[in-house]
C-alpha cells in the first residue's frame, strides 16, 4: 500500500497499516540475534544426551580438547559460576530451572551434557562429535497415556455447586476423554544466543519474547548485578511462547563466553528445537456434561492430566475458560500434573485455552448431537451473561454475535444435521463450529516519546516485536497524536537499555503499550507547547500553551484561540495559517529534543478494571471436504469471527488470526511430537518428519472483527488478539469431520487411519 493510501491523523487507529519494519525484513537488513558478529567471536556447539533417563558413567573429552581450534570443552564440573533462579510463576524465570551440567543425571533425551567452544562452528562441531560419553541408561517414561502410573495429587482449581449430584440427576450426560499431543515450537528463527562480555558487563543478543525478564533471569543465573546485563532482541523470527523465558543455551553461551574471555555464539538447531526449548505438553482431559432434555447445561466436570518434565512444574491450564464460557450452576475443574522424561514444557499460543477448548467444545458438539439440537442453538441457550467463575460482569462480551456473524457468512441455515448429508462437487461436506476465549489485561509498561530537532520523532520501549506488528502500533499512536508522517517516526524496541516494557506473551502487549505511548506523547507535546510559548524567538511567545496544539507535525493555534502574539518571526506570514514545524521551535530554543514519558496503571491495580472479567471472545466455523473413495480430507474453509475489542491495526490483527488459524489447522491434522518409547528420543524431530501446514494445505481463510471497543481495558478499547485465534480451531474442524464422516476423533491429530472407519460413502 502506498503511504498516501494509509488513513491519516486519528483515522490511522483502526486502519490496515503495513508494518513499518517490513522493508527491513524484505530487504534482509533487519538483523536478528544470531546475525550479530563480533571480532574474535567463538562458536559453541552443545552435545545432547542420547538416552532418555539415567546417568553419565564416563565422559572423555581428551581427544576433543586436542582438536584444532578448540578453546574449551565444558561439562559437569567444568562450567563455572552458574546459579539456579528462584522458581516463580511470572515471566522471566528460567524455564528449565536446573542449570546445565548441574549433575550427571539425565532427565530427558537431548538434555545438554557438554559443549565445545572453538574458533569456528565447524571445529566446534567436529570436537563435539569426538567427546566420548558412556551412560548408565534406564528406561525413560514417555508413555502417552497420562493416567498410567499416576500417583500424584489432583488439585481442584474451580468449583461451584455440586457437579457430581447434578450429573447423576441430568437427563442427558456426555462423558468423554480428549487428548492433545506434544506440539513443538517451530518458529522460523530458532533459539540462539550471542554473549559478549566487556569486563563485568555482558550483552546478550537472544531471541527473546521478553528482554526485561530475560535480563533479570540471566543476571541471577550468572551471579552478576542486573544492571550489568543488557539483553537485545530487535527482531524476532516469531516466538509463540517458546521464547518467553531463557533456555539453557543462553546460560551456556553466557557462561562459556565468560570462561573463554571471548564473545560466543550458540545456536539451537532445528533438531534441538524438539528437546531443550519447550513444547506444548500432552494433555488428557475427561469432560462430563449434564444437561436437561431441552439443552440447558446443569453440570460441567473438566478433569485433566497435563504432562511436565521431571524437574519443573509447568501446568497447561486446560480449564481456564471452562468456568465462564457457559452458564452452568454446577462445575468443577481439576488438574493433575504428570511427570515424564521429556524436556520442560512451555506456553504455546493460547496455552491452556487451545487444548482445553478442544476438549470442552468437542464435548458441547457431542451433546448437541445427542440432544438432536443445533450446536449453535445449544450455545445460545447456555450463553453466559456474566462470568460465573469470578462472579463478575464481563467488560465486553459479544460471543453470541460472533456465532451469528459466522453463521451468516457460512450460510449455516442451510446446514443439514445428519452425518454425511451435505454434498458439493462429488464430495461430502462437513461443517463445525467452536468458540474461543482468552483473557485480557493491561500489564505495566513505560515508554518515552521524543520530538527531535532533526524533524523526526522517536518512541522508545524495551518491549519487543515478535513479528506481530508492535513497531507499527507505536508508530500509529505517535502519528495519531502528532500528525508526524510515519516515515519520520523512529521506533526503538527490544533492548533493556530502553524504558521497561512488557513481555510479548499472553496477547497483552497492545493493550499495555497504547496508554503508555499516548501518555508519553501527551507529556512531550505539553512540554513542546510550553517551550513554544516561553521561547522569546518563537512566534508563539506569550501565547497560553493551552491555546496551542500539534497537528500534522506542526505547532498551531487551536481553532478559535487568539492568534500568534509573539515577536516578529521572519516566516510569520505563514505561521498563523499553517503553524510552525516543531523542529523549528526546538532550534529557536536551542534544544536537541523534548521528551515525555508515559506509564500505564496495570489493570490489576485499577479499582474499576478489577470489577470486571476481562476477556476476548471469538468463533471459528470450519468446513471440510471428505473424499470417501480415496480417504482424502481437506479443510476447505475457515471463517473466524473475533470480538477482541477495538482493532488498532486491521492488517496486523487479521494477520494474527490467520496465522493462528493455520497453527490450529496444524494442531488438528498434522502436529505431534512422537517420543520413541525405549530411548525417549523425539523420532520425528525435524522438518522432514514433523508436519506443519504449508501453503498447499491452506483452506480459504476469512477473518472478521466485531470491533467493539473495550474501554475498561484502556482508552483505546483494545484488547490483544494473538493467542485467541488458535483457540477453537481444532474443535471446529473435529466437529466438521464428524459431520462429514460420522467419526468423532477425540485424540489429536485427526488421522486418515481414524477416518477409514467412516461408513459415509459417495452418493
Ligand atoms: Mo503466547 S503463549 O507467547 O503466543
Amino acid at each position: 500500500m502506498a503511504a498516501s493510501q494509509i488513513p491519516q491523523g486519528a483515522n490511522i487507529i483502526g486502519a490496515a497499516v503495513p508494518r513499518i519494519d517490513g522493508p527491513l525484513k524484505t530487504t534482509g537488513t533487519a538483523r536478528y540475534s544470531l546475525d550479530r558478529d563480533f571480532p574474535n567471536l567463538a562458536h559453541a556447539v552443545a552435545v545432547q544426551a542420547t538416552i532418555g533417563k539415567g546417568r553419565i558413567r564416563s565422559l572423555d573429552a581428551s581427544a576433543a580438547e586436542k582438536m584444532p581450534g578448540v578453546l574449551a570443552v565444558l561439562y559437569h564440573g567444568k562450567l563455572k559460576d552458574v546459579y539456579r533462579t528462584f522458581p516463580r510463576q511470572q515471566d522471566g524465570s528460567m524455564a528449565e530451572t536446573r542449570p546445565p551440567f548441574d549433575d550427571e543425571k539425565i532427565y530427558y533425551w537431548g538434555q545438554y551434557v557438554a559443549a565445545v567452544v572453538a574458533e569456528t562452528l565447524e571445529q566446534a562441531r567436529a570436537a563435539a562429535q569426538a567427546i566420548r560419553i558412556e551412560y548408565d541408561a534406564e528406561a525413560p517414561d514417555v508413555r502417552t497415556d497420562l493416567g498410567a502410573g499416576f500417583e500424584g495429587k489432583r488439585e481442584s482449581s474451580w468449583k461451584r455447586g455440586d457437579p457430581d449430584e447434578a450429573l447423576k440427576a441430568a437427563a442427558v450426560v456426555i462423558d468423554e476423554t480428549y487428548s492433545t499431543p506434544v506440539e513443538t515450537h517451530n518458529p522460523m528463527e530458532m533459539h540462539g544466543t550471542v554473549a559478549v562480555w566487556e569486563g563485568e558487563n555482558v550483552t546478550l543478543y537472544d531471541s527473546s519474547q521478553g528482554v526485561v525478564g530475560h535480563r533479570t533471569t540471566m543476571a541471577e543465573v550468572l551471579g552478576v548485578p542486573r544492571e550489568n546485563v543488557r539483553t537485545i532482541s530487535r527482531f524476532i523470527g516469531s516466538g509463540f511462547g517458546g521464547k518467553l523465558s531463557p533456555w539453557p543455551q543462553a546460560t551456556l553461551a553466557a557462561a562459556a563466553a565468560r570462561q573463554v574471555g571471548r564473545p560466543v555464539k550458540l545456536s539451537v538447531d532445528r533438531r534441538m528445537m524438539f528437546t531443550g526449548v519447550g513444547h506444548r505438553p500432552r494433555t488428557q482431559q475427561r469432560i462430563r456434561l449434564g444437561a436437561t432434555a431441552d439443552g440447558k447445561l446443569t453440570a460441567i466436570r473438566h478433569d485433566f492430566y497435563t504432562e511436565t518434565s521431571q524437574l519443573d512444574d509447568f501446568v497447561e491450564h486446560c480449564g481456564e475458560q471452562t468456568p465462564f464460557i457457559y452458564s452452568c450452576p454446577n462445575l468443577e475443574v481439576t488438574t493433575a500434573l504428570v511427570r515424564r522424561n521429556v524436556g520442560t514444557p512451555a506456553p504455546m499460543r493460547g496455552p491452556g485455552a487451545v487444548p482445553g477448548l478442544f476438549a470442552l467444545e468437542s464435548a458441547i458438539d457431542e451433546l448437541a448431537v445427542k440432544l438432536k439440537m443445533d450446536p449453535l442453538e445449544l450455545r445460545y441457550k447456555n450463553d453466559a451473561e456474566r462470568d460465573e467463575g469470578k462472579n463478575l460482569p464481563f467488560s465486553s462480551r459479544h460471543l453470541k454475535e460472533c456465532y451469528q456473524t459466522g453463521a451468516e457468512k457460512i450460510g449455516w441455515k442451510d446446514r443439514t444435521p445428519a452425518v454425511g448429508s451435505m454434498r458439493r462437487n462429488g464430495k461430502v461436506i462437513g461443517w463445525g463450529v467452536a468458540g474461543a476465549s482468552w483473557a485480557a489485561a493491561r500489564v505495566p509498561c513505560t515508554a518515552t516519546f521524543e520530538f527531535c530537532t532533526n524533524g523526526r520523532v522517536c518512541v522508545r520501549c524495551a518491549t519487543q516485536d515478535i513479528g506481530t506488528g508492535t513497531y507499527t502500533l507505536f508508530a500509529q499512536v505517535a502519528h495519531e497524536k502528532t500528525g508526524v508522517p510515519l516515515d519520520r517516526i523512529d521506533v526503538f524496541l527490544g533492548d533493556t537499555n530502553l524504558p521497561d516494557g512488557p513481555t510479548s506473551g499472553g496477547s497483552m502487549v497492545t493493550s499495555a503499550i497504547l496508554p503508555a505511548t499516548a501518555g508519553a506523547v501527551s507529556q512531550a507535546t505539553q512540554r513542546l507547547l510550553n517551550i513554544a510559548a516561553m521561547t522569546p524567538e518563537s512566534p508563539f511567545h506569550g501565547s497560553h500553551p493551552d491555546s496551542l496544539t500539534v497537528a500534522e507535525g506542526r505547532i498551531v493555534a487551536k481553532q478559535g484561540q487568539p492568534q500568534v502574539v509573539g515577536a516578529a518571526y521572519h516566516g510569520s506570514a505563514d505561521v498563523s495559517a499553517k503553524g510552525l514545524p516543531f523542529e523549528e521551535v526546538l532550534r529557536m530554543a536551542n534544544l536537541s529534543s523534548v521528551m515525555g514519558s508515559g506509564r500505564n496503571v496495570p489493570s490489576f491495580e485499577d479499582p474499576k478494571a478489577k470489577q470486571y472479567s476481562l476477556h476476548s471472545f471469538g468463533a471459528h466455523f470450519a468446513e471440510v471436504e471428505w473424499d470417501a473413495e480415496i480417504a482424502r480430507l481437506r479443510v476447505s474453509r475457515i471463517f473466524s469471527i473475533f470480538d477482541a475489542g477495538r482493532i488498532i491495526n486491521k492488517k496486523a490483527g487479521a494477520n494474527q488470526i490467520l496465522g493462528a488459524a493455520i497453527m490450529g489447522l496444524g494442531m488438528s491434522l498434522m502436529e505431534e511430537t512422537v517420543y520413541e518409547p525405549h530411548t525417549g528420543q523425539p523420532i520425528n524431530g525435524s522438518f522432514a518428519d514433523y508436519l506443519v501446514p504449508v501453503c498447499a494445505d491452506l483452506p480459504d481463510l476469512d477473518v472478521t472483527f466485531l470491533d467493539y471497543p473495550d474501554l475498561i481495558v484502556n482508552e483505546y478499547g483494545a484488547r490483544g488478539i494473538g493467542e485467541i485465534g488458535m483457540a477453537g480451531v481444532a474443535p471446529a474442524i473435529a466437529s466438521a469431520v464428524y459431520h462429514a464422516t460420522g467419526v468423532r476423533v477425540r485424540e489429536l491429530p485427526i488421522r486418515i487411519e481414524d477416518l477409514l472407519k467412516s461408513t459415509v460413502r459417495e452418493a
